[in-house]
């Protein structure tokens, strides 16, 4: 890749855990798109993060390919960007390896996901995969020199511990081996809600898929969970699902118009419901067709990756060959 070493560069992943939701798309894939107009944008398919719960191999391989269209479908543009599978890229446990050498334990049992699973009392099950699961993370990070990182404010406290990850490396070994990157995260996306108006998230089964045939779509739109109010009742724009989806599609004039419709009454949630459909409908029908058609040549989408992969070599040797000698083992150059 011919870049001028002065384009940052913008990284990110997407575990490949089956169809990809509307708080996927709008909190990480689209802004992600959006960036490689000013970045150089490496994306990959986190298959070794995905272990840590898929055990379908025919689902991990189909994951990989349902991400890679969404990515391709909605724009990425793979002469300029890389698009790569995870476990492509070998040394990225060897450096998780390295970084967890100086990761505390503390610092890990501090991460929202172990937190949760352990608050749940599900700690005796939880493998060791999710308890590192955040130095594999810094790893695909730091792997890159990446300057800003793609994600839903989910994935902040993630980009927090890469930071100081790096940090320690940096101080274990005396030397500037590895660059801090900055989380990017899209304010009015950062927490996308599900259809029971918690965030959006595949372990709350409460995701609305973009990409749905529009009967299916019309219909997970309309079990969105809404309050008692009749048809006549005044509502209140701000705390209902429907309208925050709503906002994120329409233009200034059209929420306007249905803020007033709110607190007038006699607008119910179905009226909302059937706005909404016909936004969100309008946005992503054009998409429907194109990652049909990619999904249909698997071939194609193995090349991209395999080309992606091939494009971000260099700048792992790079770094690998600088922590390698940071750490007196051998290099391989
Ligand atoms: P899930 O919570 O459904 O398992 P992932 O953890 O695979 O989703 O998230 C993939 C990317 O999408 C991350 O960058 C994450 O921050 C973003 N993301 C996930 N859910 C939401 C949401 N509800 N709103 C905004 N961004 C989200
Ligand atoms: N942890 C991210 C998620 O659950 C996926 C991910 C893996 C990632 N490696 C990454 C995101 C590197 C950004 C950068 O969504």
């Amino acid at each position: 890749m011919t870049q001028s070493p002065k384009i940052k560069r913008s990284l990110s992943g997407i575990k490949s855990t089956g169809f990809p939701h509307l708080g996927n798309y709008l909190g990480m894939i689209q802004p992600a798109i959006d960036l490689q107009d000013d970045y150089e944008a490496f994306y990959f398919v986190a298959d070794l993060h995905a272990l840590t719960s898929v055990r379908d191999p025919k689902l991990m391989l189909e994951s990989t390919h349902i991400i890679t269209s969404y990515f391709l479908a909605f724009g990425l543009d793979v002469e300029r960007a890389a698009f790569f599978r995870q476990s492509d890229i070998v040394d990225v446990p060897t450096l998780a390896w390295m970084l967890s050498c100086v990761t505390h334990m503390g610092m890990l049992e501090r991460a929202h996901s172990y937190k949760a699973a352990r608050d749940e009392g599900r700690e005796k099950s939880i493998n060791h995969g999710v308890f590192g699961y955040p130095v594999l993370m810094a790893s695909d990070i730091l792997i890159y020199d990446a300057d800003v990182v793609p994600v839903g404010s989910d994935q902040i406290q993630h980009i927090e511990m890469t930071r100081d990850m790096a940090v320690r490396f940096n101080q274990a070994f005396g030397g500037e081996f590895l660059k801090l990157p900055e989380a990017r995260v899209r304010e009015n996306v950062a927490t996308v809600p599900g259809i029971d108006g918690r965030k959006m998230s595949k372990s709350y089964g409460n995701e609305i898929q973009p990409l749905l045939p529009p009967k299916k779509l019309r219909k997970r739109i309309m079990s969105i969970e809404t309050d008692s109010k009749t048809m006549e009742d005044p509502k209140d724009p701000d705390t209902c699902t429907v309208f925050a989806l709503y906002s994120l599609f329409a233009d200034a004039a059209e929420l306007e118009a249905m803020r007033q419709n709110y607190l007038g009454g006699g607008y119910g949630y179905g009226h909302a419901k059937q706005a909404l459909f016909e936004q969100m409908d309008a946005h992503f029908s054009p998409y429907r067709e194109e990652f049909e058609r990619l999904m249909a040549a698997p071939d194609h989408l193995e090349a991209v990756l395999a080309r992606g992969a091939e494009r971000v070599a260099p700048v792992v040797s790079d770094v690998m060959s600088r922590v390698r000698a940071a750490t007196g083992l051998p290099t391989r150059r």
